[in-house]
């Protein structure tokens, strides 16, 4: 059978397979599930930068619903009371009855306080923490650098303190992508996790109001990310791993061939169990043997732009071109 393992952030996973950050990491009963069905590595429900300082009517008054996902998850669910220290013993108790990487996860969108608690990760024993840094890019008064340098600050911060790989979860509101993600990745960032996925509004026209978009991810979502992921493989030093939109092995396999180290699944998993992570690594072994690979490392990246023989259909031009040609 084919070997799966994969090195993502110095991390050695089993397989490329992660149970992304959501409810379904929010328990340690949830977490054993993940790893019971297969799962690489877990990233924990995320903790909000608000929890660790404890300024949770701040954090009502000011958190912008339409944006987050895990805010929404995080007000309608019963893990609506984690703070710092039921925080840490989640991981605690994760790292003492896991055997595969633990990763914690703290949702922030400032350099401020929280930082100085950034250590207490690494000190119980996380294997790596993921930032989801999100700023909603709404506010006409704010430069796309000064949004930048937010998280180029809140990465540099966190770096100085804690020496546990840290990796960046971001979304796609950025205009220079391929500059900003260099700079996150020299700034110190080991993996970069390519893409947060947002939870927006739609509206309902017959009550002519507001209403929330769909809270899970279909197959189709797939695209932007595998588009980032081919493009920056091999241009930066960090790890990608993949999320929003994969929902099967065949998912899986593309990010892995674009040049992802690890995939971070969740959607698929609310809707079809966790056990689907089980039949995902199946018909990714299977696909292995099929085309002949023994190992991820056989076929990792080999159809990033880096590594193709044709990598200016990886750009717009080429795809312009094809388009007029063809007409
Ligand atoms: C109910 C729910 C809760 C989530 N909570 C978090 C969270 O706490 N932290 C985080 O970084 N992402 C969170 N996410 C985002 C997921 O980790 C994932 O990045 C996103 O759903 C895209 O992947 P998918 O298409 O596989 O669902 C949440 C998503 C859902 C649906």
């Amino acid at each position: 059978m084919a070997d799966l393992r994969t090195t993502y952030m110095n991390l050695s996973l089993k397989n490329p397979v992660i149970a992304a950050s959501s409810s379904l990491t929010s328990s340690l009963e949830g977490v054993k599930k993940c790893e019971d069905a297969g799962a690489g590595a877990v990233v924990i429900k995320s903790l909000f930068e608000e929890q660790i300082t404890q300024d949770k009517n701040r954090m009502i008054g000011s958190m912008n619903f339409d944006a987050y996902t895990d805010a929404y998850d995080f007000f309608n669910s019963a893990s609506a009371d984690f703070y710092l220290d039921e925080y840490l013993g989640l991981v605690e108790d994760a790292k003492d009855s896991l055997d595969i990487p633990v990763i914690a996860s703290v949702n922030c969108v400032s350099s401020g306080q929280w930082i100085e608690y950034a250590e207490r990760f690494e000190n119980i024993g996380a294997d790596a923490l993921e930032l989801n840094i999100f700023v909603l890019p709404s506010n006409i008064g704010t430069s796309g650098s000064r949004i930048e340098e937010n998280y180029f600050e809140i990465l540099g911060n966190v770096k100085k303190n804690i020496n546990i790989p840290v990796a960046v979860k971001i979304g796609y509101h950025f205009s220079g992508m391929g500059n900003f993600i260099n700079n996150i990745s020299n700034k110190g960032a080991d993996g970069i996790v390519l893409f947060n996925r947002f939870y927006k509004i739609d509206i309902d026209i017959e009550n002519l109001s507001l209403k929330s978009s769909p809270l899970l991810s279909e197959p189709g979502e797939i695209y932007l990310a595998l588009q980032w992921i081919a493009l920056m493989a091999g241009e930066v030093s960090s790890d990608f791993s993949a999320a929003t939109g994969i929902h099967d092995a065949e998912g899986v396999i593309k990010h892995l061939l674009a040049g992802a180290k690890s995939t971070q699944l969740c959607s698929t998993l609310l809707k079809n169990g966790v056990k689907h992570i089980g039949e995902i690594i199946t018909d990714l072994e299977l696909w292995m043997d099929r085309k002949g690979y023994s190992s991820i490392s056989d076929f990792n990246g080999s159809l990033s732009q880096e590594n193709s023989s044709h990598p200016e259909s990886y750009e717009r031009s080429q795809f312009i071109k094809s388009v007029i040609g063809s007409a």
